[in-house]
């Protein structure tokens, strides 16, 4: 394993047993890894029809995406694009989560800088839930602040695009969305 998935698995076990010490979501500090969530678990309910953010579960499945996006979202300028700041990952959810289903290739550019390399699909990986956990993650981590994504809206994704075999390019999937 490498040193940032390590590091990473460390910190949520000290995040685990911060947070059943200190006997609620709300006592977590933020760190680089896992900062409190805008919405108090009671208000995001209410917002998804019912569905709670686990930011536990959301760690587990973000450590595959640290291989390439970093623990810190910043990735790896010219090849791997930011996380964090960035205004696809804060923008319409559908696209993010069409992307995290089937991967991206060819040119892109994320806060200014060019990209043009090729991010595997994760569709067949995770289930509904853990996309939701994974992308409402990925929007409220590093100073984002964008709404939480729920399993529904994944089902609706994955449902509109199932026939699809080949990674997205940007200009096809910015012209993607669902009715939420
Ligand atoms: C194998 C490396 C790799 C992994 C693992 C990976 N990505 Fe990516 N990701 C990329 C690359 C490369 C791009 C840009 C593709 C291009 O140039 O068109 C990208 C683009 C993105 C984008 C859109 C661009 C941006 O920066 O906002 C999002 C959102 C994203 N990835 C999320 C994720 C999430 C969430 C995971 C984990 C489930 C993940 N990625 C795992 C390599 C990866």
């Amino acid at each position: 394993m490498s040193y940032f998935t390590s590091g990473l698995a460390a910190t949520l076990i000290g995040v685990v047993t911060f947070t059943a010490a200190c006997g609620g979501r709300t006592e977590t500090p933020a760190t680089d890894t896992a900062s409190a969530v805008a919405t108090t678990p009671t208000a995001a309910a209410a917002a998804s029809g019912g569905w709670t953010y686990d930011q536990n579960k959301a760690l587990e499945g973000y450590v595959v995406c640290t291989t390439c996006h970093q623990v810190s979202g910043l990735g790896t300028e010219g090849t791997y694009p930011p996380l964090a700041g960035s205004d696809i990952v804060q923008g319409d959810p559908a696209r993010v989560v069409a992307i995290i289903l089937h991967g991206l290739q060819g040119e892109l550019n994320v806060g200014g800088k060019k990209y043009n390399n090729v991010m595997t699909p994760w569709g067949g990986v995770f289930d509904d839930t853990q996309i939701a956990n994974i992308a409402t993650y990925i929007r409220s981590q590093w100073g984002n602040s964008a709404s939480q994504v729920t399993p529904d809206l994944v089902a609706k994704v994955r449902a509109a695009t199932s026939s699809r075999t080949a990674a997205w390019t940007w200009p096809e999937v910015e012209k993607f969305t669902v009715q939420p």
